[in-house]
């Protein structure tokens, strides 16, 4: 693993910037400028600035992710999709800043420290040492989602609230993350999804352009307030292939990439990386569709589901993008997410082979493991599943130069609510969402957008039902390398509920499930635990070892174990859980 180090970075970055010579655009011809190269001089340290920050690390787990998960499996009437979601109740998935308060924190909900408490906690459990990589979203900026209604938000594009983005959302985030604690987490940023793109495809429509100097400011903004930090990764959002794929909009969004990072005081280099497919549902990979494939003829990127568009799945959209980012200029080291959480399409309904159809579009549609009625159809799709499972450095796609696959939109989350509904955030009803509605946008389809959806962000019980259902690949087939919580290497999961504290004590409730059959498991306890009372556990130098009767447990079992600890509450989260 190539490490590098951010202040010999941005050094070699404002040189290329005074290159050139007050112009935005990077010269593309300029070999090597803006880049450490594999070269530029290696350093090791606790919080030195890594090329991938996924790499070597493991993922934060959000337990009030989990707990939903869980809390949908206690209410699902079959069996075997329960102990599916239980399968997956310990993957990592993103910590959405989506709005002020989401910094801070609420009476009900955990905010930025708190998590960050959680990840520290999770890091002190790892039985590798491995450090905990936490992805943060950065969703605040005025005049959010101009495009759509249902992620609109709680800051207008207005000068004034233009400064509190500023000062009362990105200082105090870049504040929090600076603190001396957490300089041993690695902190990826998402930087404002959809944001960028709308500028490249949305320019006609008034709200984006009221919100177009806001968005880009706020995007150097967030850039440069968070490029000192070492332990700090930032990834901006690029659209996903049936967004940005057409040769124009990828290379306008590009352009307007460079041009953007390019105002930031360390110029491109502030850039780690792009994240693809943000809460989106193109599928990673068409398996049996290549774009150039002639059907009667005809390329199979001209059938209207693909409508000229050469990047028909992700795995085409980051190769694409990721060759023409180096080309702007960007870093050799700059790497691409992709966002699975929901692109996984399979289930019955995906086809196992080619059609048989001599006919494009019949061809395309019978082939095609995305099964949504148009690719414009973003809110809440029947049909979808969960897709891979967070890893880091994914294998396979060498072309698209995948740092990893990341849950950074936490299925089972709507993406909108199928009417109105009310709400203190700012969210708008967006038709799109509602499957009574028939859209110009979907060349006049209904939407087919699940009903009775909540609002943007809401959990989603039959919405998270489905994506597990649908899951592809499906959940506990993968082969693994046990670092998923799901994988068949004998593996477990391990999550801390506190359900009571006091000044002096606490009460945890631990849920242990299992990713393949095991035989007996045992977990860690946070250091420091000291046990007023236990109960269906055993204790031994800070591990909990199962009773006769919970020990045996079949894939995507559970078993509880409980006990009142003395002293400061721990933080809820993930434990570390073994199969022996
Ligand atoms: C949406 C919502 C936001 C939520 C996020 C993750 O875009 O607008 O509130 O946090 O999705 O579910």
């Amino acid at each position: 693993m190539r490490i590098r180090s951010r202040a010999v970075v941005a050094v070699v970055g404002l040189l290329a910037l005074a290159g050139c010579t007050g112009d935005a655009q990077p010269d593309p011809s300029a070999p090597g400028t803006a880049s450490a190269g594999p070269d530029a001089p290696v350093r090791v340290s606790a919080d030195g600035h890594v090329d991938n920050a996924y790499a070597g690390a493991s993922m934060y787990v959000d337990a009030d992710w989990t707990s939903n998960v869980l809390a949908s499996a206690g209410e699902a009437d079959d069996a075997v999709l329960a102990a599916s979601m239980r399968a997956v109740s310990g993957e990592p998935t993103a910590v959405w800043l989506d709005r002020i308060q989401a910094v801070t924190g609420t009476a009900t909900e955990r905010g930025l420290e708190e998590h960050l408490d959680a990840a520290v906690a999770q890091a002190s459990q790892d039985p590798d040492g491995e450090p905990v990589v936490v992805t943060l979203v950065v969703y605040d900026l005025p005049g959010r989602d101009c495009h759509a209604l249902a992620s609109s938000g709680e800051l207008a594009a207005t000068d004034a609230d233009m400064a509190r983005y500023r000062s009362e959302y990105i200082d105090v985030i870049a504040d929090l993350l600076a603190r001396d604690e957490y300089r041993v987490l690695r902190i990826v940023t998402v930087i404002e999804p959809d944001s960028l793109p709308n500028l490249v495809t949305n320019a006609d429509d008034e709200a984006c352009q009221a919100a177009a100097p806001y968005y880009r400011e706020g995007v150097v903004y967030a850039l440069d307030a968070f490029a000192p930090l070492e332990h700090v990764y930032a990834y901006l959002d690029a659209g996903h292939a049936g967004w940005l794929g057409w040769t124009d909009n990828a290379e306008a969004a590009v352009a307007l990439f460079a041009d953007v990072a390019g105002q930031t005081r360390a110029g491109l280099t502030t850039v780690d990386g792009f994240v693809t497919d943000v809460a989106g549902y193109t599928p990673l990979e068409e398996p049996f569709l290549e774009a150039s494939d002639l059907v009667d003829g005809t390329p199979v990127s001209d059938a209207s589901f693909y409508a000229s568009n050469p990047d028909l799945d992700e795995a085409a959209w980051a190769a694409d993008l990721h060759a023409r980012v180096l080309a702007a200029g960007f870093p050799d080291t700059t790497g691409i997410v992709i966002d699975t959480s929901r692109n996984g399409w399979g289930g019955i309904g995906r086809p196992a082979a080619a059609s048989s159809s001599t006919t494009l579009d019949t061809y395309v549609d019978e082939s095609r493991v995305d099964r949504r009625v148009h690719r414009g159809a973003w809110c809440n799709p029947e049909g979808a599943g969960l897709g891979e499972r967070p890893v880091a450095e994914p294998e396979g796609y060498p072309d698209a130069h995948l740092d990893a696959f990341m849950w950074v939109k936490p299925p089972g989350e709507s993406d909108g609510s199928s009417r109105l509904v009310a709400n203190d955030q700012g969210k708008g009803f967006d038709p799109m969402c509602d499957p009574t509605y028939t859209s110009d946008r979907l060349d006049g389809a209904l939407t087919h957008a699940l009903p009775d959806a909540p609002i943007s962000g809401a959990w989603f019980p039959a919405q998270f039902a489905q994506l597990v259902a649908n899951a592809y690949p499906a959940v506990g087939s993968e082969g693994g390398d046990g670092s998923s919580p799901d994988a068949l290497a004998g593996s477990c999961s391990a999550v801390l509920t506190i359900t009571d504290s006091w000044s002096s004590g606490y009460v945890a409730d631990v849920t242990v499930t299992a990713g393949a059959p095991l035989s007996t498991w045992s977990v860690t306890l946070p250091p420091g635990t000291v046990l007023d009372d236990l109960w269906n556990g055993v204790e031994a130098d800070g591990r909990i070892t199962p009773l006769e009767w919970n020990a045996t447990l079949d894939a995507g079992g559970t078993a509880n174990f409980g006990y009142v600890g003395a002293g400061d509450t721990p933080a809820a989260g993930a434990l570390a859980c073994a199969s022996a």
